[in-house]
């Protein structure tokens, strides 16, 4: 494998979760590729996505297996009520689409303490962050913060970073509950 940005990455972390996985978020659903990624390496998943942006509810796949959601990531108990494997978070906004629809920390915060909670033993949130743009540096600084607080006896939160790049390039968090 070739770790040349973060979404080969994330690639790899999903191919080494998803098999032995049940139920998947996909809390910044956008154009699904996340999504449909999950699914297409194990296709007896239950994958729900969550975007605010309706367009891109409506423009989703219907496959077995998803269901996508127009709503804040932060009501994702009111859709989901069993424990959680896998969830992923691309922050920012739809590469593409209106730049001031993004994701916002204190929401992201928010919705992480919930998923803490319903977190499986072993289970596992990947956030990708974009801190190359004024708001996404300030994002990545706060979601920081708060995932280095979080008790080391019950998460391993592993941050992979891109060291020779420059421009504060995109990084990737892993969160894993302790079993
Ligand atoms: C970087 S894009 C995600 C791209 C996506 N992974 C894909 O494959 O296309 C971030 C997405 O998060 C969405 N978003 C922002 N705030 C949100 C929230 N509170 N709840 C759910 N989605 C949110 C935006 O509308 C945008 O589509």
């Amino acid at each position: 494998m070739i770790y040349n940005n973060t979404k080969t990455l994330v690639d790899e972390l999903m191919k080494n979760k998803i098999p032995k996985s049940k139920t998947c978020l996909d809390l910044t659903f956008g154009n699904g590729n996340d999504s449909y990624k999950m699914l297409s390496i194990n296709k007896d998943i239950k994958v729900y996505g969550f975007d605010i942006q309706k367009s891109c509810i409506d423009n989703s796949k219907k496959i077995d297996g998803l269901m996508a959601i127009n709503d804040s990531h932060l009501n994702f108990d009111s859709y989901v009520y069993t424990n959680i494997d896998f969830a992923i978070f691309n922050l920012g906004y739809l590469p593409g689409g209106d730049k001031n629809i993004t994701t916002e920390y204190d929401i992201v915060i928010k919705t992480l303490e919930k998923l803490l909670i319903v977190l499986n033993d072993e289970g596992q949130i990947v956030i990708t962050f974009y801190p190359g743009h004024k708001p996404g540096l300030e994002e990545s600084i706060k979601v920081i913060k708060f995932l280095q607080k979080l008790n080391q006896k019950k998460f391993n939160v592993v941050r992979y970073d891109f060291i020779n790049q420059i421009n504060n390039p995109p990084f990737v968090c892993l969160i894993e509950r302790i079993r």
